[in-house]
C-alpha cells in the first residue's frame, strides 16, 4: 500500500512535457505572433502590456528564426524556445544578480521583498514577461509572453515560460540589433510620456521627514549649502493615521502652505499614496469606497480586508472602470494643495497578514469594460499598473496643463506608460550598490527607462565610504533619489561630514551640468522606447567580450559611466575621452567618458531645474579618426504640452575639421521654438580639453 502510494506520488510529480500545436502570423515586418491551439482570448486578453494593434494576419516567412513550442510542463501551460547557437539573454524585468540572465530563473509575481530577502530575491516588485536575446553577430530577438498570470521564466540553454494560468499567446521580435528590438518593444507596449523636467533633478527622501517644519529646514539646508536639488518626498507619516488622501493635523496642518514654501525655494513636492484604504467607518474615503462597491472581494463575494500600515484596509478593485474613475477623482482636492507628484507604494499589493505577503489568489476582481471578472491570480501582477493608470488619469484631470509624475513600486511590462519606478527596499551595502547597475539596466532593457535604486540604500545605514561611492554613481541613474528607512541614520548629502558633502555636491553638480544631454535622452526614450541607461555592450554589439560588463554603463549612446571601484573593466573599442564637468574632483567621482565621434550639449551648474536654460551651452566634442563628430539637443518648456504643437527645438550639431581648424555647424532640424543661444566648444583630445570663446551663430569655431 505504502509502496503503491509512493509510486503514485512519483508519477504525479514526474516532469512530463506534452507539445501543443499552434498558429502563427506576421503582424509587423519583424514581429510575429504565435497562438497555442487551445488559446481562448477571454482568458488572457485584452493585453495590458501590448497597446499596438497586432491583429494583422500575414503568413510567417519560412525562414523565421525563433519559433516557440507550446507545451505542458507538470500540468502547466508553458512555452519554450531553443536556439541553434549561444545567445546572451537580458531583460526579465526587475531582477537581482548578473546583467546576463543566462542560467537564472525568475518568478513573475509582484512581491513586497524587504531587503530582497525573500524567495532568494527571485521575486521582486514588478513583472516583465520579456526576454531579450542577443546572438554572437549582434542580431537580436525579443520574446513577450502576453499574459499577466503568475509565471516563471527559466533561462538555461533554452528559454521557458511556465505559467499558472491558461494558455497564452507570445510575440516575437526579430531585428539586426538589440537597439532595434528595444524600439520595437516600445512600439508594441508604448513608451514613457515626456516627464516634467524637474523629475530629472536630484531628489531627497526619507521615511519620513516629519513634521512639516523639518521639511522646510531640509529645503533651506540644500539651498544654503548649495547642493542642487529639485524634489522633496513625503513618505507615509504626513498622513493622518496612514489614511490615504489625509494629512496629520499635528505634523502637517497646512500642506498647501508647505507646498507654497517649497515652491518659493524652487522645490517640488511628491507625496505617497498607497492603495490600502483604512477600514474605518468614520473615514470618508472608506465610506465612499464602500458605498460605491469599489473593493476587491474574497472568493465568497465579501469585502476583502488585510493588514497594511493603517491596520485593516480594503483594496480598490482597479479592474472596475467606475473604481478607476472614483480613485482618479480622489486626486482633485489632493493635487489642488499644490502637490507636484505622486508616489504609489505597496501596490503589489502588499498585505502583511496575507498569503505570501499579498492577498489570496482566489480573491475576486469584478472587472468591467473590456476586463473580464477573474480571480486575483490573473490580476495580481497588473494591480500596480492599473493603480498607476488610474492615479495618472486623476492627476492629469486636475492639472491638464502639466505633465504628471507618478512613481510606482509595483508595475508590469508596458507600465512605463504610466509611471517611473525605483527598485524597492535595497540595503546600504557594497553589494547592493554594485548590483544596482545590472538591476537598473535589465529594467531598462525591459521597457522601463525611468528607474533607479534608493541612493545610499533603504535599510541599514551606509558607511561614509558606501554613501560617497553611491552618490558619486547615483548622479547618473535616470531616476536619482536618495531615500532611507525610518530606522536608519540621517542620509542627506551632508550627514557624513564635510568631505562627503563635497563629494555629493560635485556629483550632483555634474548631473545638473549634463541636464541638456539627459533631457535629450528622455525625449528619445519617450519617442522610441530606447533606454536611457544602456549596457556597455550597446557600444559595440559584435564585441562579445562586453556582453557581461556590468560595472560600467552607457548613458545614451555617447557617455560611458564607470564607477571608481570597477575592476578588470571591459572597455569598448574606440577613443573614449574622459570629460571633466567640474574642476572639483575626488577619489569617488564616477568617470564620464565621451565616445569618439560624439558631441554632447552641457549646461552650467544650477541649483534646480527652475533655473534651467539652454541659452549658453558648452559643446563637448570628441572627434573621430576623420576629424568629425555629431550630436543633438532636444529643448522645450520642460513642462506642459506645448511641445506637442511644435513648441520645441531639435538642434543638430556637426563638427568638421577644415584646414586643421575644428568648427561645429548648428542647425535646428525640427520644432518652432527659437532662441538666441551662445555656444562654446570644449574639444577633448588626448586627455586634454581646449575651450573656445562663447560664440553665437550657425558655425562655432575653436579658434
Ligand atoms: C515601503 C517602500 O518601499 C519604502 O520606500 C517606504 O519608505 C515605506 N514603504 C514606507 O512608506
Amino acid at each position: 500500500m505504502r509502496k503503491n502510494s509512493m509510486l503514485f506520488l512519483a508519477l504525479l510529480f514526474v516532469s512530463f512535457q506534452l507539445a501543443v500545436a499552434q498558429t502563427s502570423s506576421l503582424v509587423q515586418p519583424d514581429v510575429a505572433i504565435f497562438y497555442p491551439k487551445d488559446f481562448k482570448a477571454y482568458k488572457t486578453l485584452p493585453s495590458l502590456a501590448v497597446t499596438q494593434d497586432v491583429s494583422q494576419e500575414k503568413p510567417l516567412p519560412a525562414n523565421w528564426a525563433v519559433k516557440p513550442q507550446f507545451l505542458q510542463i507538470e500540468g502547466k501551460n508553458a512555452v519554450q524556445f531553443t536556439f541553434p547557437e549561444h545567445v546572451d539573454l537580458y531583460g526579465t524585468g526587475e531582477v537581482l544578480g548578473d546583467l546576463r540572465r543566462n542560467g537564472t530563473d525568475v518568478t513573475l509575481w509582484n512581491t513586497d521583498n524587504y531587503e530582497y530577502g525573500k524567495f532568494e530575491g527571485k521575486q521582486l516588485y514588478q513583472a516583465h514577461p520579456w526576454v531579450l536575446g542577443v546572438r554572437k553577430d549582434g542580431s537580436s530577438f525579443g520574446i513577450l509572453a502576453d499574459h499577466s498570470w503568475r509565471q516563471q521564466i527559466v533561462l538555461d540553454d533554452k528559454v521557458t515560460f511556465i505559467s499558472e494560468g491558461p494558455s497564452f499567446r507570445v510575440l516575437l521580435i526579430e531585428k539586426d540589433s538589440p537597439q532595434e528590438v528595444m524600439k520595437a518593444l516600445g512600439e508594441l507596449t508604448g513608451t514613457m510620456a515626456m516627464p516634467p523636467l524637474w523629475a530629472l533633478g536630484y531628489q531627497q527622501s526619507r521615511y519620513s521627514y516629519y513634521p512639516d517644519t523639518s521639511v522646510k529646514e531640509l529645503a533651506d539646508e540644500f539651498r544654503a549649502r548649495k547642493i542642487p536639488a529639485d524634489v522633496i518626498w513625503m513618505d507615509i507619516d504626513y498622513m493622518d493615521g496612514f489614511r490615504v488622501f489625509t494629512f496629520d493635523p499635528e505634523g502637517f496642518p497646512d500642506p498647501k502652505g508647505l507646498n507654497d514654501y517649497l515652491h518659493d525655494k524652487d522645490f517640488k513636492s511628491v507625496y505617497m499614496i498607497d492603495p490600502g484604504v483604512k477600514q474605518d467607518s468614520l473615514y470618508s474615503v472608506y465610506q465612499q469606497g464602500t458605498a460605491g462597491d469599489h473593493w476587491v472581494q474574497t472568493a465568497g463575494g465579501k469585502e476583502f480586508n488585510g493588514e497594511v500600515w493603517p491596520g485593516q484596509v480594503a483594496f480598490p478593485d482597479y479592474t472596475q472602470p467606475r473604481t478607476q474613475k472614483w480613485w482618479a477623482s480622489l486626486y482633485t482636492d489632493f493635487m489642488n494643495l499644490g502637490i507636484d507628484g505622486v508616489w504609489n507604494d505597496m501596490n503589489e499589493p502588499a498585505v502583511f497578514d496575507g498569503p505570501g505577503g499579498s492577498m489570496p489568489d482566489s480573491n475576486l476582481h469584478r472587472g468591467g469594460g473590456d476586463l473580464p471578472m477573474d480571480k486575483h491570480l490573473r490580476y495580481h501582477n497588473v494591480y500596480g499598473l492599473l493603480m498607476v493608470r488610474s492615479s495618472r488619469e486623476g492627476i492629469m484631470a486636475v492639472n491638464p496643463e502639466k505633465r504628471p509624475f507618478v512613481l510606482s513600486r509595483a508595475n508590469f511590462l508596458g507600465g512605463q506608460r504610466y509611471a517611473a519606478t525605483w527598485t524597492g527596499d535595497n540595503s546600504a551595502t557594497w553589494d547592493n550598490l554594485k548590483m544596482s547597475i545590472p538591476m537598473s539596466i535589465n529594467l531598462s532593457l525591459s521597457g522601463q527607462p525611468f528607474n533607479g535604486p534608493d541612493i545610499g540604500g533603504f535599510t541599514k545605514s551606509p558607511s561614509p565610504e558606501v554613501f560617497a561611492n553611491w552618490i558619486a554613481l547615483g548622479a547618473y541613474y535616470p531616476f536619482s533619489r536618495n531615500h532611507t528607512s525610518n530606522e536608519t541614520e540621517a542620509q542627506e548629502p551632508w550627514a557624513f561630514g564635510e568631505e562627503i558633502e563635497q563629494v555629493s555636491r560635485t556629483a550632483i553638480n555634474r548631473r545638473y551640468r549634463l541636464m541638456p544631454y539627459l533631457y535629450t535622452l528622455f525625449q528619445e526614450a519617450s519617442q522610441t522606447g530606447m533606454p536611457i541607461m544602456r549596457p556597455t555592450f550597446f557600444a559595440d554589439i559584435t564585441d562579445t567580450s562586453l556582453r557581461g560588463e556590468q560595472q560600467s554603463f552607457l548613458l545614451g549612446e555617447d557617455l560611458l559611466i564607470t564607477p571608481q571601484w570597477a575592476e578588470d573593466l571591459k572597455m569598448p573599442q574606440g577613443d573614449w575621452q574622459e570629460i571633466s564637468l567640474e574642476e572639483n574632483t575626488d577619489k569617488y567621482q564616477a568617470s564620464v567618458k565621451l565616445r569618439d565621434g560624439a558631441i554632447i550639449p552641457v549646461g552650467p551648474v544650477i541649483q534646480s531645474t527652475v533655473d534651467y536654460s539652454t541659452s549658453e551651452l558648452t559643446l563637448f566634442v570628441n572627434l573621430d579618426a576623420e576629424g568629425k563628430a555629431s550630436g543633438s539637443l532636444y529643448d522645450d518648456a520642460g513642462e506642459g504640452y506645448g511641445y506637442q504643437s511644435g513648441d520645441y527645438a531639435m538642434l543638430n550639431f556637426e563638427a568638421n575639421t577644415v584646414d586643421g581648424e575644428v568648427e561645429v555647424h548648428i542647425e535646428q532640424t525640427e520644432g518652432s521654438r527659437t532662441m538666441n543661444r551662445k555656444f562654446k566648444i570644449a574639444l577633448v583630445q588626448d586627455g586634454a580639453v581646449t575651450y573656445s570663446e562663447w560664440q553665437s551663430g550657425d558655425t562655432i569655431r575653436l579658434n
